[in-house]
């Protein structure tokens, strides 16, 4: 177990104004537009976590020339619609569902062999569900059994009608991806509304998308403006370090320049109904996306119901909204968020693992019932984090009301979407620690 971390009981209140790295729903697609855009476009706030490094590296190898030194600042020389034609290519999506599903509409339409893999949890997940909307259009996909790795082979595309069954952004901006390069026009209906950065994204760079309910639509061959955008922190980030100042007595934290986009704030919504005091200030807009400084303080909290429509807006942060219900008075019940079991883990199974620590946690088919107590403190001990970055956060946080401290045993990998989380805590007045023996 090397490289583990613990996070012990706080001693001190959390306090301070801090960020949070780029939104990395956001920074996929402004790669992915940008390589597909004419001209020179200039991505700020870039997260530079292991997803969308795979992105990066994805854009490269269909042919973008992409200048990135490690920093805040990414500049990439789109292709244009032509974007990857005859190049033959295995792009590494790693540890990202949002890399290989967005590519696989991106590339569907491109004369070219690509292979599309990623790590042991990625060719675990469902592919289907992309592969199959997408071959409606004309696309020649396989997959293995269902899942990466997926073969695609370009084909001339042609724009369809498509309702989805699964709410599910990816497998939208999927679509729309596709549908850029496709004759006529492409309609997207999704079950519940998910994330719309993609809609907006386009927009922004002058792409007509028609938006009609829950119905999305957009039709081929228009060029993409270059971008040069400023990404607004990740709300998926942030919601740890809201939970952090709620759960430790005292706390006050403003997390400045987060997103907030009105379907990506669903458990700051869920938070207020538990109690929370949370308040958005300055807030602005930046390339057609809302956002502002997230300002919380200390609070008890009751339990909640979280409903099946609500889910989309708060599915990243159903493991960080089951350790604040754990401190909280009561029951809270979370139902149709199946899609849990199909994330970088089997996000309810790993959650099972709160039990253990001393939290009353009951899974079910499709979600959980915390039984919450607002004066206890857990035991601690140590998570097993299957690799996936949100439940090494979330069980992180646990640790801010342990006896003992929890320890994460694979803590890197929360460098897929939030690199140096655990300094950040720490900075923040938690006490971090490599534990004995380890
Ligand atoms: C994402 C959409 C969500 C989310 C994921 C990022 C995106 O997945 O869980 O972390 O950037 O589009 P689904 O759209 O598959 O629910």
């Amino acid at each position: 177990m090397s490289g583990a971390l613990r996070v012990r009981s706080a001693d001190r209140p959390l306090t301070g104004t801090t960020t949070v790295p780029g939104d990395k729903s956001l920074g996929h697609r402004a790669l992915l537009l940008s390589a597909l855009a004419d001209g020179s476009s200039t991505i700020r706030g870039f997260p530079g976590g292991a997803d969308v490094r795979a992105t990066l590296g994805a854009m490269r190898a269909l042919g973008a020339s992409i200048d990135w030194d490690g920093g805040d600042t990414v500049r990439v020389e789109g292709r244009g619609l032509e974007l990857g034609v005859g190049v033959d290519a295995t792009l590494d999506c790693a540890n990202s569902g949002t890399t290989m599903r967005l590519a696989a509409g991106l590339v569907a339409a491109v004369p070219g062999r690509r292979k599309l893999d990623g790590d042991a949890s990625l060719r675990r997940r469902p592919m289907e569900r992309v592969a199959e909307p997408l071959r409606r259009m004309g696309a020649r996909i396989d997959t293995t059994a269902g899942r990466a790795p997926l073969t695609i082979d370009g084909a001339a595309l042609v724009g369809v009608a498509c309702t989805l069954e699964v709410a599910s952004a990816q497998v939208k901006s999927a679509l729309l991806l596709a549908g850029l390069r496709a004759k006529g026009t492409t309609r997207v209906v999704e079950p519940l509304a998910t994330r719309d950065h993609t809609e907006r994204m386009l927009r922004h760079m002058g792409v007509p998308v028609v938006v009609e309910d829950l119905a999305v639509a957009v039709t081929g061959g228009h060029r993409l403006a270059p971008l040069d955008v400023t990404l607004p922190g990740d709300p998926s980030s942030a919601a740890f370090l809201v939970v952090a100042a709620l759960l430790v007595p005292g706390s006050r934290l403003r997390v400045t320049g987060v997103g907030t986009n009105p379907r990506r704030t669903g458990a700051l919504e869920i938070l207020r109904r538990m109690g929370a005091r949370i308040t958005i200030e300055d807030a602005t807009d930046e390339a057609g996306e809302p956002c502002g400084a997230v300002v919380v303080e200390h609070a008890p909290l009751h339990g909640t119901t979280i409903a099946p429509d609500e889910i989309p807006g708060a599915i990243d942060e159903l493991p960080i909204l089951a350790v604040a219900a754990a401190f909280a008075e009561g029951e809270t019940r979370v139902t149709g968020a199946a899609e849990l079991r199909v994330k970088e883990s089997d996000r309810i199974a790993a959650l099972e693992q709160l039990g253990p620590l001393g939290v009353a946690f009951e899974p079910t088919r499709d979600g959980f019932v915390v039984r919450g107590r607002p004066d206890t403190t857990i035991t601690g001990g140590t998570i097993a984090t299957h690799g996936d970055h949100r439940i090494a956060m979330a069980f992180a946080v646990a640790g801010l009301r342990s006896l003992e401290g929890v320890t994460i045993d694979e803590p890197r990998c929360a460098d897929v979407s939030f690199p140096r989380f655990f300094d950040r805590l720490g900075a923040l007045g938690a006490r971090v620690d490599t534990p004995e023996g380890t």
